[in-house]
């Protein structure tokens, strides 16, 4: 399956605003050596995310954060962006990369504003991009209109056919939605369905590498925050601060560790898993997700080995 944009506007965005942001979308030269797009990362022919554990931009520079899918923002009526919810409008998010030192690497606003200035089609005609705010417009527009086809799992639930499942997956669906829980956060609500929560979670990945240095590690987020740091470039450069997830949004202890709730659409597409990439596949990130969830929530959830594969067909059709 290919996830592609329709270019069908589901909320606002005129034709032209949503060409516009498709251009910029793919433009290399708007990045700092004119090797990186939005696209290079977010890969149309995989759910928008890029295969990669953690992002690589500018110069081979590595991230700290696996790229998510810009598939699902739109029909799963996100309301907060990032792993960590640091951005609540989309429009707030969609310039983020293009100044990030480890993504798209431009200096600063200004060396913005002319990249986009100088913008040209393939054709070599300028795009007319005058200001940063008509750029976020169009791509979020653009990206308002990415459409997903309906998964099997849509076309089952739509009642048109019954038979989009396979038994198993059918199967796996009971167990998502009853003893395993998983819809808890990953919810059946929704049309299409979110699967979200929108909220944050502690996950289980990646706290062993930064449990001993809490009290440092929360210090030093402080600290870079109260200086004036921009958020999301710190967090992209430093991999321990980045495993503290929510925590470096609110300075709040009781969310350390948490992070956004993925919707699933399209989860077969975008390995590998966890806000870390640290996940190679979808059945490692299914046991793990099982494993974890019951611990947290003190209730042994005893899956056998075929109840296992069910909740994993049931994935695939999402
Ligand atoms: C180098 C790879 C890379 C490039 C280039 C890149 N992104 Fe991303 N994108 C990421 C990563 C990694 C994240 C998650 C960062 C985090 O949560 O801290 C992300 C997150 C996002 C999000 C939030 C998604 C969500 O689920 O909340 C949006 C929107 C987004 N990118 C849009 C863009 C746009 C628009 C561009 C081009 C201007 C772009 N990205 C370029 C890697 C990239
Ligand atoms: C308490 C809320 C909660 C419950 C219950 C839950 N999940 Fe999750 N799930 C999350 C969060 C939060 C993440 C992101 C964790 C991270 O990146 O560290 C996640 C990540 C995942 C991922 C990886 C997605 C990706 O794009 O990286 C899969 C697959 C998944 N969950 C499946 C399940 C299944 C199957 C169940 C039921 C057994 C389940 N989850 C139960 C909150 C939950």
């Amino acid at each position: 399956m290919m996830v592609s944009a329709s270019g069908a506007a589901s909320t606002g965005g005129t034709q032209q605003q949503i060409a516009l942001g498709q251009q910029l979308f793919n433009d290399k030269h708007l990045s700092q050596d004119g090797t990186v797009s939005c696209a290079s990362c977010h890969n149309p022919a995989k759910a928008f995310t890029d295969g990669l554990p953690v992002a690589i931009g500018v110069g081979h520079r590595s991230g700290t954060r696996n790229t998510p899918s810009l598939a699902s923002l739109a029909v799963s009526g996100e309301t907060s962006f990032f792993w960590d919810g640091r951005r609540a409008l989309l429009k707030e998010a969609v310039l983020d990369p293009l100044t990030n030192p480890e993504e798209m690497g431009l200096d600063n606003q200004t060396q913005l504003t002319e990249k986009l200035r100088h913008a040209t089609d393939v054709g070599g005609k300028n795009l007319g991009v005058q200001t940063l705010d008509q750029a976020a417009t169009a791509l979020t527009a653009y990206i308002h209109s990415i459409n997903p086809p309906a998964s099997d799992y849509d076309r089952f639930r739509s009642g048109h056919d019954p038979h989009a499942l396979s038994p198993r997956a059918e199967e796996g669906l009971a167990l998502f939605a009853g003893k395993a829980r998983c819809a808890q956060c990953h919810s059946l609500q929704g049309s299409p369905v979110s699967l979200t929560d929108h909220s944050f979670h502690r996950t289980g990945v990646g706290t062993e590498d930064v449990e001993q240095k809490l009290p440092q590690l929360t210090t030093e987020v402080i600290a870079r925050s109260l200086a004036g740091a921009e958020l999301g470039n710190q967090i992209a450069s430093h991999p321990d601060e980045a495993q503290l997830g929510r925590f470096n949004v609110t300075h709040d202890i009781a969310d350390i560790e948490t992070f956004r709730t993925p919707s699933l659409r399209a989860v077969a597409l975008t390995a590998p898993y966890m806000h870390d990439g640290s996940v190679k596949t979808l059945d490692e990130a299914l046991d793990r997700e099982v494993y974890y969830r019951s611990l947290s929530a003190g209730r042994p959830m005893n899956l056998s080995v075929e109840e296992r594969k069910d909740l994993l067909a049931f994935l695939q059709a999402l």
